[in-house]
């Protein structure tokens, strides 16, 4: 444990964690470091030494959020001066010291690659406002299995690759993540067998694209060769990833993983644009019809999968007609389920400097409509999955009732049922009688003794 000076009592700390998973998995490490310093964690604000908000800049509504809800803490910070309120993550990164100025309750600053510094800025803070370096280059240094809580212990996030290099063009990610940095393979087993002797069955792999996972570290097709490698040890049972990209998934790598055992059958492929002159726009780095090809290949080597996806309407410059291709794209398609957003200009972006700006009346009527032809699909998919067994992995009792347990498919859907809470962390069967929404219900027909 490190002894910090001001430590005297027991003290509290409460983490909000928005954005994505990458997000998750820094309050994965974050929530290990504060325990190890002798922090308890709270959900009760009120009785908090330190409320943590770590954050994304993705949307503009994600940071408009969290200014308010930041302020909304003035009463608190009035009644005990003593606590520390911290922003990380993304948007701190984005706006740094600018934070501090703006939201005067602020104590404490510091970006998405500099976690690590968090004792060091804790003991600064007890006597000033305290900054983080604000370096820019992710690193994977001190990252051990010591150093991280897990929510649910037989599951953990591994991150895979740091950063991103792409420049999309409507995305702040590049600028506050930096560059692309895989953390290289000898180590990366190394944690994951270690995660593994801890009772860790499943993991997520984590990049903004795994699929360059290794390019700069010289490898070629690294990211088959890492799952063809965890494939092999023992204890890890199911392996996810996020997320991969269109452009840099390649056919001998889907060939490749679809015959690994533990790889689930669940691909999150975004197309962000169903049309080839916005997809340019938005320099994905691939067409419509590439993109098509790709989803056939999928279906072709994995005939199970579910298919999820990210959509951005509203683009600068984007016609009805070329928003119209998103729509029968996603009809094409038929995605599981969908993330949908209408395009926020993010300042400094190449697309937020682009005149065509359209309404936000536009963008929202497109978005409104968009969901409306996936709710459907969505809807109709799910009732397909009424009837079949699944292989469920418990993961908690429902809100409901103690009596009934919810797991998640390889597919990644939710599943309840009726059973024992001693099944949390093990495999089961399940055969789906109803589907409400993405969620199945079903009954416990076996403990498939994983
Ligand atoms: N690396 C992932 C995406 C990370 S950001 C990828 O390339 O697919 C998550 C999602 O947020 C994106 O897929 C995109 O759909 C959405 N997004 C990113 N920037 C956005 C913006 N400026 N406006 C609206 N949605 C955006
Ligand atoms: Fe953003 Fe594109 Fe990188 Fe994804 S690949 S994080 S959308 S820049
Ligand atoms: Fe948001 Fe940062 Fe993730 S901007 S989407 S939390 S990488």
């Amino acid at each position: 444990m490190i002894e910090l000076q001001f430590m005297d009592k027991n003290k509290y700390f409460t983490l909000h964690t928005f954005g994505c998973q990458m997000n998750q998995a820094d309050a994965q490490r974050m929530r290990g470091i504060l325990i190890s310093l002798g922090y308890q964690e709270t959900e009760n604000e009120e009785e908090s030494d330190l409320i943590l908000f770590n954050t994304c800049s993705v949307r503009q509504h994600a940071e408009e959020r969290l200014y308010g809800r930041i302020r909304s803490l003035n009463p608190l910070k009035q009644k005990n001066p003593d606590l520390i309120i911290g922003v990380s993550g993304c948007m701190a990164q984005n706006h740094k010291a600018e934070l501090l100025k703006e939201l005067p309750m602020v104590d404490m600053v510091f970006g998405p690659n500099d976690i690590n510094q968090l004792p060091k800025l804790l003991e600064e803070t007890a006597n000033k406002k305290a900054l983080g370096s604000f370096a820019g280059k992710g690193t994977f240094e001190g990252e051990t299995t010591d150093g991280i809580v897990l929510t649910r212990p037989f599951s953990a996030m591994v991150n895979i690759i740091r950063g991103c290099t792409n420049f999309c063009s409507y995305c702040i990610v590049p600028y506050v993540r930096g560059p692309e940095i895989s953390r290289p393979i000898e180590d990366l087993l190394a944690y994951i067998k270690d995660l593994a002797s801890k009772g860790v069955k499943e993991i997520m792999l984590l990049g903004q694209n795994v699929n360059v996972y290794g390019k700069d570290l010289g490898m070629k097709e690294g990211f088959a060769t890492l799952l063809e490698e965890i494939e092999k040890i023992d204890g890890i049972k199911w392996v996810r990833f996020l997320t991969s990209h269109p452009r840099d998934f390649t056919e001998n790598a889907i060939q490749r993983i679809s015959a690994l055992t533990k790889v689930c059958e669940q691909y999150h492929l975004p197309f962000q644009a169903g049309n080839n002159r916005i997809l340019e726009l938005m320099r994905r780095g691939y067409t419509r019809e590439h993109y098509i090809d790709l989803i056939h290949k999928v279906r072709k080597y994995i005939p199970n999968v579910s298919l999820s996806t990210d959509i951005i309407c509203g683009f600068p410059s984007e016609t009805e007609e070329e928003f119209e291709d998103t729509i029968n794209l996603v009809k094409e398609i038929r995605y599981e389920s969908a993330y949908m957003y209408y395009y926020s200009p993010r300042p400094g972006t190449k697309a937020a400097s682009m005149k065509e700006q359209l309404s936000d009346e536009v963008k929202k009527g497109r978005l409104a409509r968009l969901i409306e032809v996936q709710n459907q699909i969505s809807n109709e998919e799910s009732q397909k999955q009424v009837g079949k067994t699944f292989e469920v992995l418990v993961e908690s009792p429902t809100s409901r009732s103690d009596k009934r347990l919810l797991g998640k498919t390889r597919t990644g859907r939710p599943v309840d049922f009726e059973g024992n809470s001693s099944l949390i962390g093990s495999f089961v069967k399940v055969k789906i009688d109803s589907a409400r929404n993405w969620t199945l219900s079903g009954k416990m027909i076996s403990e498939s003794g994983n």
